[in-house]
């Protein structure tokens, strides 16, 4: 099965696709993840990228489409994915459409997370990552602000550099006039389910499950 998680930072992209990756047995692809690695490895493209992801503008779409390129042909994708931060612009859009060509892939089921701006500001300055398992929490639901209510692990979380409020609202600027318009280049190519963002993080999964 070939997934699409689409919307705007916040809505819950990262969350309902590690929960989706465990239950499908599918990979996760985040194109944020991949870039955030690499600017902690620093490598070429973590280098590049740094500058650009600190501001919360978009990476160039040549070398996101060289990085997609090579995940979707790697053997772990080859049974189905779920593609989080991608596409993000009408040319990554085409890009991903040319290599859905050449893999063969006739639709993808393209699922759209929704919420207001406001709402997406407040979450994501509560959000953090725990840097030993990966999981994303909201600081207002914790029992325990210091433990991971995952794996356990005490003082393990992270805030990530573009989760600071003028940058969360240049990411919201940038997604309204550049990612939003890839909606309309789907209309007629994909089967889209939206699904209320607001709603529990399970409510929204099991709306997802229950469209297969
Ligand atoms: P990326 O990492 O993709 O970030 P994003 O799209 O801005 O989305 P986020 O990861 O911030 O949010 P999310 O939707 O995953 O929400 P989450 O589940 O964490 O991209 C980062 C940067 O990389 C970009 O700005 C750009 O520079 C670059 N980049 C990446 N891809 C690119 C591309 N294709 N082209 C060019 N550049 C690219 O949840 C958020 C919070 O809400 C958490 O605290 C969570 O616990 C909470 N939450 C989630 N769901 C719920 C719920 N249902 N109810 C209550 N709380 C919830
Ligand atoms: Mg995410």
């Amino acid at each position: 099965m070939e997934i699409i998680l689409f919307g705007a930072p916040g809505v819950g992209k990262g969350t309902q696709a590690k929960i989706l990756s465990s239950r499908l047995h599918i990979p996760h692809i985040s194109t944020g993840d991949i870039l955030r690695l690499a600017i902690s490895k620093k490598t070429e493209l973590g280098l590049k990228a740094k500058a650009i992801m600190d501001l919360g503008n978009l990476v160039p779409d040549d070398i996101m489409g060289g990085i997609i390129k090579d995940v979707l042909n790697d053997p772990k994708s080859k049974n189905g994915f779920i593609l989080d931060g991608f596409p993000r612009t009408i040319e990554q859009a085409g890009i991903l459409d040319e290599i859905f060509k050449e893999l063969g892939i006739k639709k993808a089921k393209l699922i759209l997370i929704t919420a207001k701006d406001e709402l997406i500001i407040q979450r994501l300055s509560k959000r953090r990552e725990c840097d030993a398992c990966g999981n994303i929490i909201n600081l207002n639901y914790l029992k325990d602000a210091n433990k991971c209510p995952t794996c356990g692990s005490k003082n393990s979380f992270i805030k990530r550099k573009d989760d600071e409020v003028d940058i969360i609202k240049n990411r919201l600027k940038v997604f309204h006039k550049t990612t939003e318009p890839v909606l309309k280049y789907y209309e007629n190519k994909s089967d889209l389910l939206v699904i209320d963002g607001t709603l529990p993080v399970d409510e929204v999964t099991k709306i997802i499950i229950n469209s297969f």
